[in-house]
Formats: C-alpha cells, structure tokens, sequence
C-alpha cells in the first residue's frame, strides 16, 4: 500500500473508526460461530479430538457436494479464533467454543444459543418486523432449545413451590403448561400423597412430559393434551400452577385466561404464577421484545398490572414475590 492510499484510507474514509471495531466485530463472528458449531453437533464432535473436514461432514450427515462450503464455513472458525486448524484437522481453540462444549455447561450453552439466535434476532430485526408488520410465531422457536435453557429457572420455581406448599399443603393440583414436567415430578417429591394433573397445549410436549415421569419413576401424574379454555369445571384444584407461560397468552387474553383458571379452583383454592416481568436484564427485555413481536401480542407482564388483573378477575390476597435477586423474576401467590 503506497502513501496515497493511506492517506486515503485515514483522512477519507476514516479507517482508524473501523479498526477500533474490531474487538466487537470479532466477537460477533466467535459467537456466531461458537453457537453454530454448538448446534450442529460440530463442538461435541470436536470434543473428542481433532477431525479432517469429510469426517465432520460425515458427523454432521452431509454429502461430499458440500464439503467445499463446510470447509468454508470452518474457516470462519479458523479465523474468528474458536478452532485451529493443523495437518489438515479442526480442534477446538477458543475459550467460548471448549466452555460451550463441555456437557456439564449443558445449560449454560442453550442460554446462550437463545441469546444470538432468538435475543440477537429480535434486536436485529424489530424495525423491520414492525415496518413490514412481520410476526414471529411460536414455530420460529425450537421448543427443545427453551426448555433447555429454562432449566436455568428450576431452582427459583421449586422455591416459589415450596412457598405455596409452606403453611397450607394442597390436596390437589392442576399444572397448566406443564412442558416437560419437571415440577410434576418436584411436587411429588415434596408431597407425595398430592392428586397432580397437568395440561400442556401441545402434544409433543405432553408425550415427552410423559416420557419424563415414567422414566423417573412417577406414575400417578395425569398429563393431557388440552387447551386450559376447554376445561369444563367439573373437576376443582385446590392449587393451579401456571410457570413461565403467562406470555404465552396475548395481552387481551389474560383476563380471561384468569377469570378460567379460577373458575377450575376449590373454594379457597390458590392460583401460584411464575413469570419473567417487564423491567429486568438485558436478558429479560430482549424476552419482551421477542413475544411483542410474535402473534401473540403483550410481551411479559407488568408485574404491578399483573397484581391488579389477578384482584380484577376475583382473586384475593395476592402476594407477589421477587424469586430472582436482582432480576425481574417474580412468583403470584394468590387466593
Ligand atoms: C415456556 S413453556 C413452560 C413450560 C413449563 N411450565 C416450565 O416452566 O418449564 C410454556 C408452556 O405452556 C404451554 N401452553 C401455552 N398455552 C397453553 C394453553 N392455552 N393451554 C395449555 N398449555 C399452554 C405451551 O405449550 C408450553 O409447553
């Protein structure tokens, strides 16, 4: 490069503003990549040691007409810093990629492959979304994924539980959205006497829920595949639990979704809500954005109009308890 050029580069095109990206744009190509190769089995597959291209090709179930692509795409990896490349085999390198790759950081990886795929996703796409009135459905989401990340939040449900169980023990409840049925199983372990049924709206859901408790060994859990709105009152809880799901219901729905909900209850029956609200991390934001961009429009709850909705639709003493320190996690106890 001459002088000319140079001068060019600095006075004309202000280079130099460019070259101090160059920390973010890095990362930006680590993480991209770093959560590629998690999904696609590549960092596992690595994990056990270096491998020439045709082998991750065969890793990965592609035919030989797209190793040239794939090793073009390994490249970025080589050159973002997250694999090495010597004697013709990848193995891992970077930091990102061997944490992410450890199975004992099984969850820490899915939150982070929530993060650049559903969070990075809604940031970047917002104003064209809204401009062209584009929605995100729940197909856009990989169900396997969210319930892997949100096992994060077991520990904080489980205490929200013990919370509704301290004092008054339940006889019976109704789990609505169970997902895999992790808090099935927990409320059994604490009370194993209790009558649990459970719903949950989609059928792969409810058969792995299923799957779940008869592999840990819970056999007195009823799990159906229905719709909370079509369950007749024939049946009454004396608890009802809805977890991470509120959201899951537009904005002009959750009256009505608790308005239901009650009406299932015992005479003093309790309702227990678990839900991320408005106003927390980056994190938690990002959440909101996502479901205000879906088809099921209202984002997380405001925590305070969630309290006055849950008075509106009849119940009583309702407490509201932060579960997440610092984060805008909260647990509904209400009568
Ligand atoms: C994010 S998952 C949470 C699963 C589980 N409660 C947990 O915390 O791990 C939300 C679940 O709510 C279920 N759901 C959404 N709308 C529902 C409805 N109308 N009736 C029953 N289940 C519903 C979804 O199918 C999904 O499995």
């Amino acid at each position: 490069m001459n002088l000319s050029t140079l001068r060019k580069l600095i006075f004309e095109k202000n280079i130099l503003s460019f070259l101090r990206l160059s920390g973010q744009t890095q990362s930006l190509y680590r993480c991209a990549f770093a959560t590629a190769a998690g999904s696609s089995g590549v960092l596992n597959l690595l994990s056990s040691g270096p491998r020439a291209a045709p082998e991750i090709a065969q890793g990965m179930k592609l035919g030989s007409d797209k190793l040239h692509a794939l090793e073009a795409w390994l490249e970025c990896g080589v050159k973002a810093g997250e694999l090495a490349l010597s004697d013709g085999r990848y193995r891992l390198k970077g930091k990102l990629s061997r944490l992410l790759a450890q199975p004992r950081n099984g969850i820490s990886a899915s939150l982070f492959e929530e993060v650049t795929r559903y969070h990075y996703d809604a940031i970047l796409q917002a104003p064209r979304k809204l401009r062209d009135n584009d929605s995100y459905t729940l197909d856009d989401q990989d169900g396997e994924l969210i319930a892997r990340s949100s096992r994060i939040l077991e520990p904080f449900v489980e205490e929200a539980v013990d919370w509704a169980f301290a004092g008054r023990r339940p006889r019976s409840v109704l789990e609505v959205g169970c997902g895999a049925g992790h808090y099935l199983r927990y409320m059994k372990q604490i009370a194993p006497q209790l009558e649990v049924s459970a719903i949950d709206y989609q059928a792969s859901v409810v058969d792995a829920a299923r799957r779940n408790l008869s592999g840990w060994g819970v056999n007195d859990v009823l799990v159906e595949h229905a719709d909370v709105f079509s369950l007749d009152d024939s049946q009454r809880y004396e608890l009802i639990t809805l977890h991470n799901n509120i959201y899951y219901f537009a904005a002009d729905r959750r009256d009505a979704l608790l308005r239901k909900v009650r009406s299932l209850l015992a005479p003093s029956g309790r309702l227990l809500l678990t839900s991320s609200c408005q106003g927390g991390s980056p994190a938690v934001a990002a959440l909101h954005l996502w479901w205000s961009l879906s088809d099921v429009p209202g984002g997380l709850p405001d925590k305070r109009q969630l309290q006055q909705q849950l008075l509106d639709s009849g119940f009583t003493d309702v407490q509201l308890k932060q579960l997440l320190p610092g984060e805008s996690y909260y647990g509904f106890l209400a009568s």
